[in-house]
């Protein structure tokens, strides 16, 4: 099958025929019709990931997926060929993807996907909605909470931040003014902070003086400026979730401090499905290419996109993102 792949250790991304996988027993094999491109997609495709991830090549790259069950391993008896699904490859070691024709997943990293939902929206759930699941569980909204969403922009802060507004929270968002403060309007944020020409945390506190309720930061990866924007920000009693592990507890006493990690299950990509179908959650897509194109997904995720770039195998070729974005 043709899919987009490491083929070795320090070489770059190619596509290349690879040998079609077979679902183990607990297992289903899926055809993918669309997926999307995440930061950590790009991590593990430049080698970066290897850190904390085994490489076993060729890699295929991509964790998104939606598709069409193609085969059932033999212990699977709650789904059926032809079903649609949705899901993310969700696991430290880098070698299958969705990258492909075919990928082979345990039964437990898929769930149906929803009526309604088309498979180009639900192949940009995935990782970065199951991250903002992850975020958001770990700061616990209540209706009426102000949640400063840092990283409001991308593809978990987008997700992040309709997931808040569906719990009743209050949504201050960063974003430059225009198309991204735009979108995080769309998204259902109340407040707009431009972190890019002002002190974030002074913003923050002259629109909220008594102090915001959580954060959840997508930027933070630096321990001292993490703590420093949690202690500004929050009220007393606050919480905070970070996907950059910046969060150390000792440092932020009487604050439930989380680093998450997006860990998969299917109560989650069950929470996730309810969500989509009932118009809570929708796709902040914002560009599509097909699938012969991921290189360019990758460059423009690089060159910095807002929302969620679509890979979709039905998309007409290359029209720059720029011409294609509808928010
Ligand atoms: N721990 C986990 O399990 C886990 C799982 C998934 C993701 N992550 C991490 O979570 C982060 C967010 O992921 P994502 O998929 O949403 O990435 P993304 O789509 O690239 O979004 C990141 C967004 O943050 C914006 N941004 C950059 N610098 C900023 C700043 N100083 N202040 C405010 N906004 C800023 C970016 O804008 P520009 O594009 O203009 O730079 C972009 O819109 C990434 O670091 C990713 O690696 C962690």
């Amino acid at each position: 099958m043709r899919a987009y792949v490491l083929p070795a250790e320090g070489a770059s991304p190619v596509f290349a025929d690879v040998a079609a996988p077979q679902p183990a027993d607990d297992e289903v094999l899926l055809r993918v019709t669309a997926s999307s491109v995440n930061p950590h997609d790009a991590m593990v495709a430049n080698g970066g990931a290897a850190r904390y991830m085994t490489y076993h090549y060729p890699v295929v790259l991509g964790s998104d997926f939606a598709g069409t069950i193609e085969a059932l391993g033999a212990g699977v008896d709650d789904l059926a060929v032809g079903r649609r699904v949705f899901g993310l490859v969700r696991e430290l070691v880098a070698g299958r993807g969705s990258f492909a024709e075919l990928v082979a997943v345990p039964r437990t990293w898929v769930a149906p996907v929803p009526d309604g939902v088309d498979d180009a929206a639900a192949g940009a759930l995935g990782l970065a909605a199951l991250t903002a699941l992850r975020c958001v569980e770990a700061v616990t909204p209540t209706a009426g909470d102000v949640v400063l969403v840092n990283g409001a922009t991308g593809g978990v802060g987008s997700y992040a931040v309709q997931m808040l507004v569906a719990h009743g929270a209050t949504v201050l968002a960063t974003a430059r003014p225009g198309e991204e403060e735009k979108h995080v309007r769309k998204n259902g944020a109340t407040d707009v902070v431009d972190w890019s020409t002002a002190d974030l945390a002074e913003r923050v506190r002259s629109l909220h003086p008594a102090g915001v309720a959580a954060v959840i930061d997508l930027v933070n990866r630096d321990e001292d400026a993490f703590t420093a924007l949690a202690t500004r920000v929050l009220a007393p009693g606050g919480r905070v979730a970070c996907t950059g592990h910046a969060a150390d507890a000792d440092r932020l006493p009487g604050v439930v401090a989380t680093n998450v990690r997006a860990a998969v299950d299917q109560e989650a990509l069950r929470t996730i499905a309810e969500l989509a179908g009932t118009g809570q959650l929708h796709a902040p897509i914002t560009a599509t290419f097909p699938f012969d194109e991921i290189p360019l997904a990758f460059e423009a995720l690089r060159a910095g996109a807002v929302g969620k770039l679509a890979i979709d195998r039905t998309a007409a070729p290359s029209t720059p993102p720029h011409e294609q974005r509808t928010t």
